[in-house]
């Protein structure tokens, strides 16, 4: 977000300020002022003009700068009406050297999910791709993958949703007690290194927020089928400071995520690209693998897809 902007907002979130004294303390003249307020009415910022000055009233938008204003993160917010995938975006502003940037759209007409699977991203949803280019090893990748999932799990639970997680990424909510459960959101993390060194790493994070049933596949579930609507600025803020959080202490992550899963203590089915492999759910290795106990020992799965029994 532009500074100045950025400082008029921060200055008049409080209480009315007037005009001369925004220009004194930005040092800019006072028709600088009334253009930069023009420009955040434009941008969708409930700015009011009383006898004390400019005080803002509401954010009331849902775009770069709402979700810039406010958050206790460091990512710029690149915002979308409609686009095909977030995380084509993402990825091409890799490619160019961006680093701590999240892509955000209301719609996605190309959304794609894992295992090249298609996306159903309607207006109304959390579509969100965040730029990483962290120092570390391609094998801690898959701990951003599950800091998304418990990041995600955190801000749905705080909008009153009864989030779990589905090893490895899927956020669901249960429908039972037998591991019976509707998908909330789902994560796709792609990225590009040498052997030993991530380049970046893009996280996709896809929620079905206030869309109904009707929109989505028969499997989902959304937070306004689960809790009605949600102000997704601030859902979209908890999400992006929470994975911040993560990705900021790898090591907190797996302990984290065991706490809110809903795949440990089942049995389960993982498909691997090699073959399938049927077991209990027992554990969750520091870099975030499965492991199963089965009739022929303990064997861990690094990726798959994974079926509740
Ligand atoms: C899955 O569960 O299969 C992963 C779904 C990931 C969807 C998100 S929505 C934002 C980002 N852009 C995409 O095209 N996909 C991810």
């Amino acid at each position: 977000m532009h500074e100045t902007r950025r400082a008029i907002l921060e200055a008049i979130a409080d209480g009315p300020v007037s005009g001369p004294a925004l220009a004194e303390a930005l040092e800019i003249s006072r028709a600088a002022v009334w253009k930069h307020v023009e420009e955040l009415r434009e941008a969708g910022f409930e700015v009011e003009s009383g006898p004390d000055g400019y005080e803002l009233l509401e954010v009331g938008t849902y775009n770069g700068e709402a979700v810039e204003f406010g958050l206790e993160a460091p990512f710029d917010v690149e915002y979308h009406d409609s686009i095909g995938s977030t995380n084509d975006r993402a990825r091409e502003l890799a490619g160019e050297g961006v680093a701590d940037l999240a892509v955000l759209a209301d719609e996605q007409v190309g959304g794609r999910g894992r295992l090249e699977r298609a996306w159903t991203a309607p207006s109304g949803g959390v579509w969100v791709s965040v730029v990483n280019r962290p120092t570390v090893a391609p094998a801690q990748a898959p701990l951003f993958t599950l800091a998304a999932s418990v990041a995600t799990a955190r801000a749905a639970r705080e909008a009153g949703v009864d989030a779990r997680i589905k090893w490895p990424n899927d956020v669901v909510v249960p429908l039972d007690d037998e591991g019976a459960y509707e998908k909330l959101a789902g994560i796709l993390t792609e990225m590009e290194g040498e052997t030993d060194r991530v380049e970046w790493l893009v996280v996709g994070i896809g929620v079905n927020a206030n869309i109904d049933a009707d929109d989505l596949p028969e499997t989902a579930t959304s937070i306004r089928e689960e809790a009605g609507d949600v102000d997704r600025r601030l859902f979209v803020q908890r999400l992006l400071e929470a994975f911040d959080d993560l990705r900021s202490d790898l090591e907190s992550v797996v302990p984290a995520w065991c706490d809110l899963s809903l795949t440990l203590g089942q049995r389960v089915r993982v498909d691997r690209p090699s073959k399938a492999v049927v077991g209990d759910a027992v554990d969750v290795t520091d870099a975030g693998a499965l492991v199963l106990e089965t009739d022929d020992g303990r064997v861990t799965v690094t990726a798959g897809d994974c079926e509740h029994l």
